[in-house]
Order: C-alpha cells, then structure tokens, then sequence
C-alpha cells in the first residue's frame, strides 16, 4: 500500500468519524465546512488561492479595458458624416477642380485665417505653417501658462518664438493667464481658452465671409486643400475636414477617422471657436492628423501629464522614459487603452501595435524638404533624442 493512498484513505476516517458526530448545529456546520475544504483537491484550492486574487487584480489593472471592450454594448456610434468627394491632381485647374466639388469659381481668393492654441507642439507648429503658408493671410495664436489640468506651464511660443521669424507680418499672437482650478474637469479651462481665441480672432480683423480653420496644431489641413476652400464659391459653411490619423510619427498610420479639424465661412456674432462636430458634412482626405508626434521623451510625459484625459495615467510607471521609448518603437498604446471603436469588429480589428507603414508619399512638403531635421517622423526613425 502505497504512502499516498494510506493518507487519503486517513483523512477520509477522521472525516467520517468528525461527519458523523452528533453535537450542536453550530459546532455541526463548522466541521462540515472543515470536512467540505478537507475534500476539495489541490486543483481546488489553487483556484481559490491563488486564481481568485489574481482575477481580481487583474480586473484591477485592466477593468478599464474590459468596460472599453463591451462599449459596443452601451454606446451606439454617432451619426455618420455626410462625406463629400474630394478631387484633386496638381496638374488640374482651378476652375476644374471646383467645378467636379460642384462648386463655382470666385473672382479672387478669400483670406484665410488659422488659429490654434498653442501648448508645446513646436516642430508640428513649424511644419503646419509651412504647409499653409502660401494661402493663410493671418496666423493667430494663443498660449497660457495653465494646461487643461490647471498645471502651470512654460510659454513655449514666446520663448521659441526666433524659430517663426517667417510669419511675424502675419501673426497675431495672445497669452492668456490660467485660472489654476486643479480639481476642475480639464475641458472647462480648455473653453476658457478657447473663448479667449475668439477674442483674438477678431483682434486679428477677421470679417466676414473669411475662411477659418479651426483645428489644433497637430491636425493639419493640407495646403492644396485648403486652396481649393478659399477659391470656391458655395462651399458649405461649416465644413469638417476627414484627416489621416498617425500615431507618433507618420510611420503609425491609424486610420482615416479624425473629423474634428473643421473650415468655416466666418459669420460675425455665430462663429464660435470649438473642437467638437458642428456640422454633418465632411470632406474626404484633408490633410494629417499626427498625435503625439513629439521629438523627445520629456515632451511626451509633458503631454500625457496636461492631457485633458490625465485620468489615463493609472499607473506611475506610464510616466517612465524606457517603457514610453517602447511604446513607441512597437506602436502600442502609451496608456494601455483598448482601441476606442463603437463596434466589436473594428475594436479586434485594431487589437495589438499599429503596424508600420512605410509610406512617405503625400506628406507635408516642408518635412520631406527636411527630413534630416525631422527625421523621427519619418518611416524607420523611431527612437527618440534624450533631452
Ligand atoms: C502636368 O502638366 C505639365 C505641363 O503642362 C506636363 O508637362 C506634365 O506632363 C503634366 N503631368 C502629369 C502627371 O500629367
Ligand atoms: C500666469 O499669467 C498671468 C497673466 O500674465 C499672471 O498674472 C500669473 O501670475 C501667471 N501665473 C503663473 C503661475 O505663472
Ligand atoms: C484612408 O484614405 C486613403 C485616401 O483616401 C486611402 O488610400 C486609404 O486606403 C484609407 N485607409 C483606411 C485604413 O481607411
């Protein structure tokens, strides 16, 4: 008889002898208990040990994914955009092209106007102005010293601002004081500043009838696109702009769904500055929309620190340099996030690191004119410059 079948053979005796014993019902269910956790197997006891915890830790690290895989099940998508066919080949009219938008031509340009706010996306400013350089009559620009979290922050235009020597005539630059409101929700300082614009917009004389573009930095209108808007007649007066989605430079193309940039015929008194849908019409493939597309690690921890979603840092170790160089390289996400889609397809679809594209065609002119300086946006670049 084997040592191993005497012992179980024992337990069972002394569970016996404990089961069949007459005493108060109390005493009675405790050892029953006893006798149900003496007869559980070791598979058993690991699973209530040491799988039960870790499931809850896991729901603990990961709840916010779960809750962002089942948003299929308690959001439905909004409704979609119009989109309006885009046409363009650099060898065509002007007359013709506005003509296949079903638009007439105009006897002069409109003046155009860009307005953004400024935080600390100064390679992505130098590359957007360049891009609309030939078509925009005013660049207008806010900055504060507040992030959208109400973190005091340093006035990076100002202090870079040798680097625009190229739009001094043209612009029209304002700062304003944050308010500090730390506990705030971030979009309401982000409302405050964006009030301030219109101020701003006005100092800067627009009129109307002008063509305004509102979209934040890192969401660039392309410039052919942009002058086909102001020498049309008809467009519509509110008018989203469809952008490429990139993700840390323009070797992560995402998809083709940022919507947010928009184009407005100014009206004195409607006009309003906003970053959210205003319109349901949109027109195809407008220009590049490339998020955190930073040069260096520090600007990314900046950014994710005054991002108005700073409740996506759970975890400190999000904040650390090494692991933000890796997310990079692998196109994975820098908070960890499930993909944020509205149906399950698309969600799988996009599980796991955005895998490189290794396209440099259509991208803005002054980055490929140059790409030495601007390397780490391009293809097969991703390592970042300490500092
Ligand atoms: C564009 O037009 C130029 C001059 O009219 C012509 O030489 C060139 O071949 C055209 N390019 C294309 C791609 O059609
Ligand atoms: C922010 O700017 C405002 C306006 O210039 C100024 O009064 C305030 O002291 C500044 N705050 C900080 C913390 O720099
Ligand atoms: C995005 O749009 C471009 C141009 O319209 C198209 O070539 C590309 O296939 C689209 N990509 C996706 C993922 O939708």
């Amino acid at each position: 008889m084997s040592e191993g079948y005497y012992n179980s053979k024992k337990t069972d005796d002394i569970c016996d002898d404990v089961c069949g014993e007459q005493g108060t019902p109390t005493a009675l269910s405790m050892s029953r208990l006893r006798c149900i956790l003496r007869g559980l197997d070791f598979k058993t006891y690991v699973f209530l040990f040491v799988a039960v915890p870790l499931g809850i830790f896991g729901l603990y690290l990961h709840g916010q994914k779960i809750t962002y895989f089942l948003r299929p099940l308690w959001e439905s998508p909004p409704k979609p955009f119009h989109e309006i066919p885009h046409y363009y080949h650099e060898n065509l009219s002007m007359e013709t092209l506005c003509k296949l938008h079903g638009w007439g031509i105009r006897e002069s340009p409109r003046r155009v106007f860009d307005a953004v706010l400024f935080s600390n996306e100064v390679d992505m400013l130098t590359i957007r102005w360049k891009e609309l350089y030939p078509y925009v009559t005013q660049y207008v620009l806010l900055e504060s010293n507040s992030t959208f979290t109400g973190f005091v922050k340093p006035l990076l235009f100002s202090s870079n601002r040798d680097r625009f020597k190229f739009v001094q005539s043209r612009l029209t630059y304002g700062m304003i004081g944050g308010r500090f409101k730390r506990k705030e929700n971030p979009f309401i300082e982000e409302a405050y500043q964006r009030v301030a614009l219109d101020q701003l917009l006005k100092i800067a004389g627009i009129e109307d009838d002008d063509l305004l573009i509102m979209s934040d930095v890192d969401e660039i209108p392309s410039a052919h696109t942009i002058n086909l808007l102001r020498w049309c007649d008809d467009i519509p007066q509110v008018l989203h702009l469809q952008l490429r989605n990139y993700l840390y430079s323009f070797e992560f193309f995402l998809d083709n769904k940022s919507w947010r940039a928009s184009i407005h015929r100014y009206q004195a008194g409607k006009t309003r500055y906003a970053h959210f849908r205003q319109a349901d019409v949109m027109l195809s493939d407008g220009g590049w929309h490339c998020s955190f597309c930073f040069r260096y690690i520090s600007e990314f921890i900046i950014k994710m620190k005054a991002y108005s979603h700073y409740d996506r840092v759970r975890f400190p170790h999000y904040l650390n340099p090494d692991r933000i160089q890796d997310v990079i390289c692998k196109g994975s996400d820098l908070f960890d996030m499930l993909p944020e889609e509205y149906t399950f397809k698309e969600i799988i679809g996009k599980l796991g690191p955005i895998p490189h594209s290794y396209s440099a065609v259509h991208l803005p002119a002054y980055l490929l004119n140059n790409a030495e300086k601007y390397k780490y946006l391009l293809p097969g670049n991703c390592r970042r410059e300490s500092g």
